[in-house]
């Protein structure tokens, strides 16, 4: 029998879908981060449940030889990245398993999954980071929480972000302790500086710079702007975002800009996008052009199709089409994203794309238009039951899914190839390099 806290010889049989070692002891797995498949190793287990439990790594005894070192210090403590013991061949290969795993087991579907897409340069890469503050034995902190916890992780070097954002950081950690300001406890609910939130644009390398609070009052504020653009002349947007809320959702509702606009711009597929601060943006511009590219080529569209392109955040996916169909229709449910998707397309002259505020599900119902293919981009949680069941009433011929959660997205498929759609092919693009996040793209056909 197994015990809790007792020391076990394991072989790693299997990876989890957040990358953890699966063992079995006496035929209760337990599941152990770092350790690799193919790995021996002494464990202890730490955590029981009914049917499976949680183990340390202790020693390995026999390493995998797609092991590396991870070149991050917090590596061991940060909740940011899950898969930097892991070479770059074998985060593209474990991506492309779980993909194939995944959509066998929780959505039946068999279908063909390509290598995944990696990066030439798989670090640096995140354009964005919303970064917590707080304080630690009466000591500013700030940077990413610990795996699973709320604990910040008082970050030097981050090596998935530009290497400014860290700089950035850390002016702001002394820059807070020098001004005495106020910092969030989460805890009690006390306190101003909740955290930061900063964005990179590739093209300009301009960056934005989100200041969130709890309140709408921000003492020193010239003394911040001033040394802020002092040292950061590439900062060309200062907003405040308030967030009153005790809640683990960063940014609230209300904003007001401190300096310049609430946008930053930057290309992708050679438009121009205007970016505000709530306003969704792929992370990864490098990955995300390439997977625009697969989607637009699953699509095969003509100069007379309508496009619909549902979930569209700034308007990126059916802007960059736009050129080759008839129209666009974006829905978007953020009001000043869908403000940034027509400004886009005025500022990239494009006249044949329209948006809609609003949710996927109830717009595209009413929609009077025929539509020839829909591009589907859902947050985590999939796409909605009632926007599917739309999907099949309409008879739409081709359906485009761009999905960053591996398990809605093999629910969703499931419910589609049960109602008169064949699931033609699926493309893992590493849009998130050192984490077990996979995005994919699916290719969806009406069957006759
Ligand atoms: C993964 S992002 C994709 C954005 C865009 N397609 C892109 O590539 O940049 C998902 C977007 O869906 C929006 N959203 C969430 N729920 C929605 C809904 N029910 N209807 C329409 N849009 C929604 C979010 O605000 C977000 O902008």
């Amino acid at each position: 029998m197994v015990e809790k806290n007792a020391y076990y010889e394991v072989k790693f049989t299997d990876l989890t879908h957040d990358a953890m070692g699966v063992c079995k002891i006496d035929g209760y797995p337990v599941f152990v981060k770092d350790a690799l498949k193919g790995e021996e190793a002494l464990i202890k287990v730490v955590k029981m449940n009914k049917n499976f439990g949680f183990g340390r790594l202790i020693e390995i005894r026999r390493e995998s030889p797609f092991r590396k070192l991870p070149i991050c210090e917090h590596y061991q403590v940060c909740g940011g990245c899950n898969t930097m013991h892991m070479n770059y061949d074998m985060q593209l290969a474990f991506k492309r398993h779980r993909t194939i795993e995944t959509l066998r087991k929780l959505g039946r579907v068999e279908t063909t999954v390509n290598e995944t897409v990696g990066m030439n340069n798989p670090y640096y890469y995140r354009n964005k980071a919303v970064l917590p503050f707080g304080k630690k034995g009466g000591k500013v902190v700030g940077g990413l929480y610990k795996l699973r916890s709320h604990d910040i992780v008082n970050i030097k070097r981050c090596h998935i972000f530009p290497k400014v954002f860290s700089d950035i950081v850390r002016f702001f950690r002394t820059l807070f302790t020098e001004l005495k300001m106020e910092i969030y406890d989460e805890v009690e609910h006390t306190g101003l500086i909740r955290g930061i939130m900063l964005r990179h644009s590739q093209s300009t390398d301009e960056i934005s710079l989100t200041l969130i609070t709890t309140s709408g009052k921000l003492p020193h504020k010239d003394i911040i702007l001033e040394r802020t653009l002092n040292r950061y002349p590439q900062v060309v947007s200062i907003v405040q975002n308030l967030n009153p809320d005790k809640t683990n959702v960063m940014l609230g509702q209300k904003a007001k800009v401190l300096h310049g606009k609430d946008v930053i711009e930057d290309t992708l597929m050679g438009l121009k996008f205007e970016i505000s601060h709530r306003s969704f943006f792929q992370v990864n511009p490098v990955q995300s052009e390439l997977l625009y590219k697969k989607a637009i080529e699953y699509a095969k569209l003509t100069e007379t199709d309508t496009v619909v392109d549902a979930y569209c955040g700034i308007g990126t996916i059916g802007l960059s089409l736009a050129h080759q169909v008839r129209e666009v229709i974006g829905i978007e449910v953020v009001k000043d994203a869908v403000k940034n998707a027509q400004q886009n397309a005025k500022i990239n002259n494009i006249k044949n794309a329209r948006f809609i505020v609003g949710e996927a599900e109830e717009e595209i119902a009413s929609l009077k238009e025929t539509i020839d293919v829909l591009f589907v981009d859902p947050p985590r949680k999939g796409v909605d039951k009632k926007l599917l069941e739309t999907i099949v009433k309409s008879k739409i011929p081709r359906v485009v899914y761009i999905s960053c959660n591996v398990s809605t997205l093999a629910r969703d498929l499931n419910f589609l190839q049960a109602n008169h759609y064949k699931v033609i092919e699926v493309t893992p693009y590493d849009m998130f390099p050192q984490t077990g996040h996979i995005e994919t793209v699916t290719l969806l056909e009406r069957t006759k």
